[in-house]
């Protein structure tokens, strides 16, 4: 699928073992898997329960339809029969449109690092150049393939080389072209796993690694030259659904604030919830704002040099001065409903650094709480500081009344 920061499989047996001992409510009674990520403890719940799942990124949508919402798969000699004459179209007509700077960019690759570092910070993108918001303002406006340029304008010279984008972008109008629901789905799930193994990044995409040195500028042009119509074809081409079709059907995906979800959830409908909330100061949306701009194509305005999009969510969950009241509502919604409610979230967190124990929160709505911990090792994908991996204590607290 894709790399995912704080994806917790080790957690997802434990996690379904322990939903699966609850005493059963509602005979089609769901779990609601409230930060689903990318699915790790949903895809343990075949079996003991059909699940909501919800997150804040919309991006995920596609992946996780495809993946645990779609009876069956498209076969991908399909799709790509489909997708094939669209891309091509397109890429050729990019191909001329942005020929100068394809040109340029073909040149600064055989050169020192230097040059190749000047390239970068000075290419022009729509977050700098006033011809790029032009250009992103009248695509914005159109329908038919002249819409298929953001990634170039936004992205290239950066997350990826300007060839890599306008095939990206190809793609992606070859996907408009596609009429439903299923293909759409699994070819944007197979783009957005293009996307991620193509960026020029950490393994996330809050900045793009720039040539500081001789070895870097060999990453950058390794990375840069990957064909990204071949990683399309591969990608579609290993993507599976997970779980029986019966199970399948009957699970969803949700987009949105966690906390604005539970109030819509009916008592009766609901066997457990489980929330694994993010525990840094680190916000998704901006380590995957290019993943979501690239799914949501909505030309948004730019911001700095890491090109973030505009009005990206911020979660409460991240933020020092926040985290708690967060908690309190999270808590006191799931409390009030009636709902047990599995919480995993570390021993070591932003709400641990405030000095606030996750259990004395949770005193004041649940009767029983029970933990159980792992010992484990966080992988940050270089987005938190210091080590790529940090030693930690999971815990997941079963809260019930
Ligand atoms: C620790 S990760 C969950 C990882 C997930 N269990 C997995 O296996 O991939 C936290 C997730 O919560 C999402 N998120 C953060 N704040 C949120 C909020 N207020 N409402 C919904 N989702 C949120 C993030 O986008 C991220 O996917």
């Amino acid at each position: 699928m894709i790399r995912y920061m704080g994806t917790k499989r080790f957690l997802a047996d434990p996690v379904a073992q322990i939903i699966s001992d609850l005493p059963p409510r509602h005979a089609s009674a769901r779990v609601v898997d409230l930060f689903c990520g990318t699915g790790a403890a949903t895809s343990e719940l075949d079996g003991v329960a059909s699940v909501v799942m919800n997150d804040a990124s919309a991006f995920l949508g596609p992946l996780l339809r495809s993946r645990f919402v779609h009876e069956e798969r498209v076969a991908p000699f399909r799709l790509l029969d489909q997708l094939a004459p669209h891309y091509e179209a397109r890429c050729k007509a990019l191909a001329v449109e942005f020929d100068g700077r394809l040109q340029h960019e073909r040149d600064v690759l055989l050169r020192r690092p230097s040059d190749l570092l000047a390239y970068m910070e000075d290419v022009p993108h729509v977050g700098t150049s006033d011809e790029c918001r032009r250009q992103a303002r009248l695509a914005a406006r159109r329908r038919g393939p002249g819409r298929y340029c953001l990634t170039v304008l936004y992205f290239s010279g950066g997350y990826f080389s300007t060839w890599q984008a306008v095939q990206l972008d190809a793609i992606r109008y070859a996907i408009a072209s596609l009429d439903d629901e299923r293909s759409h789905d699994q070819a944007l799930a197979a783009f957005l796993g293009t996307v991620d193994r193509c960026l020029n990044s950490p393994g996330h995409s809050a900045q793009f690694l720039r040539p500081n040195s001789e070895a870097a500028q060999k990453r950058i042009v390794r990375v840069w030259r990957r064909d990204v119509w071949s990683v399309f074809v591969d990608t579609l081409a290993e993507f599976a659904p997970s779980g029986s079709p019966a199970w399948r059907v009957q699970n969803e995906f949700q987009n949105g604030d966690a906390l604005d979800l539970l109030p819509q959830l009916k008592s009766d409908q609901v066997r457990a919830v489980y929330a694994d909330p993010p525990y840094t100061k680190d916000q998704y949306s901006r380590y995957y704002h290019v993943h979501e701009t690239l799914f949501l194509y909505d030309f948004p305005d730019s911001i700095g040099r890491g090109r973030y999009r505009a009005g990206r969510f911020s979660s409460k969950f991240s933020e020092s001065g926040s985290v708690e009241s967060a908690f309190e509502d999270l808590l006191r919604g799931v409390s009030e409903l009636g709902f047990p409610l599995v919480l995993s979230y570390p021993e070591r967190s932003l709400l641990s650094r405030r000095g606030t124990d996750i259990r004395d929160l949770a005193t004041k709505h649940f009767r029983t709480i029970i933990t159980r911990s792992f010992a484990t090792k966080h992988s940050t994908l270089g987005a938190s500081k210091g080590a790529s991996t940090n030693d930690n204590t999971e815990f997941i607290h079963v809260l019930t009344n």
